[in-house]
This record gives structure tokens, C-alpha cells and sequence, in this order.
């Protein structure tokens, strides 16, 4: 498989998931804007392992809550790559910034979610068709479990941000379908080196010990897991296929939490 000579902006690529994706993209020969927030250095790092692998790119800072922003991400991009072939959207805040339950959850917070997501999501997918062309991909980072269920309590914000997200993705599926251009979402499961990290480590133990135990593959995923998914969906011959949401989980959604896990598991 290759995708030598595309190009390809990925928010929220300076670390964890983001990076994976960029790395797998460059490793396929895909030119990558370096998205990052506040993290430069680790911006960089990602630069360096992109030319590491034998491709290029350029780094780029925004704040994707703020429309105008996002705006330039893609102006900035036209300058450097002229077209773009592949957009990811995947930046999300830090947890702290919008992890409340839903009866202590404040309107500045649930903002930061929904701003950092469907209106990041909404105007990136709105500029970044300015500048592609039949055959481009649109790709959303979600996590449907969030936006399916009601039990992760403080992920409220989150949860309902993402889930206006894969509703968005449909609508610009259908938009776009006559250019040629796919919009789908991949749904990672709880992945190594993102989030998961920044918890404390008795809490990401746990995490990890419960994964083992009760998820099909036995293990948490990781951010090359992902990148490998965001391939797949590249590939010329993923050109039917717009609207999804791709769990790359190792199967954790295929699980029923209303029976036993001995039941489940055989
Ligand atoms: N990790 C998981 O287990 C998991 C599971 C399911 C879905 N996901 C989804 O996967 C995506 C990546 O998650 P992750 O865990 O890999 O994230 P992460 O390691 O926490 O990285 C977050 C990225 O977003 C950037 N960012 C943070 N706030 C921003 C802002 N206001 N504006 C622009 N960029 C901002 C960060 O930039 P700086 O480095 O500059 O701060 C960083 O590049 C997210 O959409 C998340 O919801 C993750």
C-alpha cells in the first residue's frame, strides 16, 4: 500500500493517537501539517519521526475552539501543500477542562467540548473541501462508546460533543459523496500513550489489569493500532465506503456488560 506524494493535515498530532496517525501516514509517503496546541517541542518530535521515515511536512500551531483558527490551519496548509488529500480531525482538550458529571458540568466547560469538536469539526470540514479534490478523505476521531452509553458520568461533555461529531460526519458523507470525497469516523478503544497516561498510575494499572481480563484482544490499543485504521480508510480502495464509524477496538464494542463476563467469554 502506498500514498506517496498525498498530503495530510492531522489535528492533535504532536503526541499520542495523533502522532501514531501521522507516523503511519508518513511511513506510506504521505506529506504531514503537524497540528499542536501548546506542546511545540513534542510538535517537533513528531516533524523529526515524519523524516525519520523518509517523508516531510511542517509544523503548525492552533487553538481548534476558536473558528478563526482552524480557519488558518487550512490556509497555512494551502501555502505549504497547495491541495490536501487527507484531513484527520483529532485534537481534544485535556480532561480537566471539561470532566464533570452532569448535574456539576458548567456551561464554560460543556463550551470547551463542543466547541473543541463539532464546531472545530464543522469549519475544518467546511475549509478543507475548499482544498481537496475527488478522491480526498475526511476522517473524525470519536469515541462512540461516549456517545452511546450514560455511564462514564464526568465523559458527559465529552460524550455528547463526540456524538455530535458522528452525527455531523453523515450529513458531510452525503455532502460530499458527489466529489468523491469520504467522511467516516474510527472509534478507538482505550489506546496507550493518549489520556490513559496522564492518569494516575494506580488508576492506569487498574485500567490496564481490567483489559486483560474482559476485552476480546486482551490488551489496550495503541497509537500505531489507530494509525493503521486511518491507512486502511486512505487506500484508493476504500473509496465506497463514507458515513462510518469504524471501531478499531480489538472488539471491546462487540461486548454485552448485561450478562456475566464468564457467560460471555466461553
Ligand atoms: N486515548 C484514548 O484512549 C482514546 C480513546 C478513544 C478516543 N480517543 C480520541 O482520540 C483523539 C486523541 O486522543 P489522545 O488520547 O491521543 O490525545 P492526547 O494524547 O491527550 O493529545 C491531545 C492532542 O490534542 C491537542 N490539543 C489539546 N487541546 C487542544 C486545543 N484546545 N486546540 C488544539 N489542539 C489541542 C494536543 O496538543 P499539545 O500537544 O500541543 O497539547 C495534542 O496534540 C481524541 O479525539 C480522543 O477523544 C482517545
Amino acid at each position: 500500500m502506498s500514498l506517496n506524494g498525498k498530503t495530510a493535515l492531522i489535528t492533535g498530532s504532536s503526541r499520542g493517537i495523533g502522532r501514531g496517525i501521522a507516523l503511519k501516514l508518513a511511513e506510506l509517503g504521505v506529506k504531514i501539517a503537524i497540528h499542536y496546541y501548546q506542546n511545540e517541542l513534542a510538535a517537533k518530535e513528531s516533524l523529526a519521526q515524519v523524516r525519520e521515515r523518509g517523508s516531510d511536512g511542517f509544523i503548525i500551531q492552533a487553538d481548534i475552539s476558536r473558528p478563526e483558527e482552524v480557519s488558518h490551519l487550512f490556509k497555512q496548509t494551502q501555502s505549504e501543500f497547495k491541495t490536501l488529500d487527507i484531513f484527520v480531525s483529532n485534537a481534544r482538550p485535556e480532561a480537566h477542562t471539561f470532566y464533570k458529571t452532569p448535574m456539576d458540568i458548567t456551561l464554560k466547560e460543556w463550551d470547551i467540548a463542543f466547541n473543541s469538536q463539532s464546531k472545530a469539526f464543522l469549519v475544518g470540514v467546511q475549509e478543507a473541501s475548499k482544498i481537496m479534490h475527488e478522491g480526498s478523505r475526511i476522517i473524525a476521531i470519536t469515541y462512540s462508546a461516549g456517545s452511546r452509553t450514560g455511564s462514564w458520568q464526568p465523559w458527559v461533555g465529552m460524550g455528547s460533543a463526540k456524538a455530535a461529531v458522528e452525527t455531523l460526519m453523515r450529513y458531510f458523507a452525503v455532502a460530499l459523496a458527489s466529489r468523491g470525497i469520504t467522511v467516516n469516523a474510527i472509534s478507538p478503544g482505550p489506546t496507550q500513550d493518549g489520556l490513559l497516561d496522564s492518569l494516575p498510575e494506580q488508576t492506569q494499572d487498574l485500567i490496564k489489569e481490567w483489559h486483560t481480563q474482559w476485552s476480546p484482544m486482551g490488551r489496550l490499543g495503541t497509537p500505531a493500532d489507530i494509525g493503521n485504521a486511518v491507512a486502511l480508510l486512505c487506500m484508493e480502495e476504500a473509496s465506497w465506503i463514507t458515513g462510518q464509524i469504524i471501531c478499531a477496538d480489538g472488539g471491546i464494542s462487540l461486548m454485552n456488560p448485561e450478562l456475566p463476563l464468564e457467560l460471555q467469554l466461553g
